[in-house]
């Protein structure tokens, strides 16, 4: 399907946390928004049910698939698989430090290897024509030098890729937890902002840290997109302007208010609820919609309580939103 989108605000790829059912709702709020998917390893798409990992509705468009791996036969079976069930982009992690993905060999660990993350990109974007890009840090370990950082990006930059999405603080492969990874080593946006002067011909978005539309404007100054991560999953409701202030389209729907934003989920609950999905997967997503609001926390206990033990979901909503006072 031939999908009009730009990247200049886009979803992170977060493991349990951005699903099909996720990507859903989040697009219920914006049109334009670019959603990426959790992370697949290409075992668990080669040898287990792929369907599992694929499935999705072209509701969720545009949307990219996340692929976990470094081997590149594998990556390119895989990224065909990507192209043939839909999505309009294929991304290779080459940022997530956790143990489990270091001893497969991939995400984080790929910056140390820059000759077979550029082997990994040709191989895909020969198997695919949709465009394929690359997730990383500004640098691992103590390789994070300015020079370490650019060879990385000039090297599969030289193997044809143009679009990288670069979250702005290193990682540390030994002692630290991903959760830590994600919070202790300091945000440098100035080697993303001095990427993008140094290779303008690149396509790069910006991640970490960011959580307001404000801030996203002012970064578009500078570069081609913003991609949000845990402030999208845990408060959502600020993209409900994306359309408008960072899309230029203030003729997209969106939601007069949260409880309608619900409502709009609710069929979609009920269809995936008599699928057989279980109602708490379709509600683990929206706990966060009313942070702030008056009742938002007897909301997420009446949910959180009552998700394993409901035969309807939506009706289960229903009650839980009756918990909060404002719309
Ligand atoms: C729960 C969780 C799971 C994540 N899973 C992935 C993943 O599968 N692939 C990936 O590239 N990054 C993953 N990340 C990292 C995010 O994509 C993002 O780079 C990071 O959270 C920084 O952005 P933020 O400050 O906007 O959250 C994950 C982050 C979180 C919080």
């Amino acid at each position: 399907m031939n999908i009009d989108f730009n990247r200049r605000l886009s979803i992170a790829p977060m493991l349990d946390c951005t699903d099909r059912h996720e990507r859903y709702f989040l697009r219920l709020l914006s049109k334009h928004i670019l959603l990426y998917s959790e992370m697949v390893t290409t075992n668990a798409l080669l040898h287990t049910d792929p369907d599992q990992f694929l499935r999705h509705q072209e509701f969720e468009y545009p949307a990219v698939l996340q692929l976990g791996g470094s081997n590149p036969a594998d990556l390119a079976k895989c990224s065909k698989m990507v192209e043939e069930s839909g999505f309009q982009e294929v991304n290779l992690n080459c940022g997530c430090p956790s143990d489990r993905v270091q001893n497969g060999n991939f995400g984080a660990c790929l910056m140390k290897d820059k000759n077979l993350v550029a082997d990994c990109f040709k191989a895909m974007q020969d198997a695919v024509s949709i465009p394929v890009s690359i997730k990383c840090r500004i640098g691992v370990d103590e390789l994070d030098s300015w020079e370490f950082f650019r060879d990385f990006i000039g090297t599969i930059a030289d193997a044809g890729c143009r679009v990288f999405i670069v979250h702005a603080r290193k990682a540390w492969l030994k002692g630290l937890s991903p959760k830590e990874n994600r919070e202790v080593p300091p945000l440098n946006y100035d080697t993303v902002h001095r990427l993008k002067a140094e290779m303008p011909q690149l396509n790069i978005s910006i991640n970490g840290g960011i959580k307001t539309l404000d801030q996203t404007l002012e970064l578009l100054q500078d570069l081609d997109g913003v991609m949000v991560g845990r402030e999208a999953y845990e408060n959502p409701w600020f993209l409900r302007d994306a359309d408008e202030r960072i899309f230029n389209d203030a003729s997209a729907a969106k939601p007069e208010s949260r409880k309608a934003l619900l409502e709009a989920y609710l069929p979609y609950v009920e269809m995936e609820a008599a699928r057989g999905t279980p109602a708490t997967i379709l509600v683990r997503h929206l706990y966060g919609l009313f942070n702030g609001k008056p009742g938002a926390r007897k909301y997420r206990q009446y949910l959180g309580e009552n998700a394993p033990k409901t035969k309807s979901p939506a009706e289960l909503i229903r009650r839980a939103m009756d918990l909060v006072t404002e719309p």
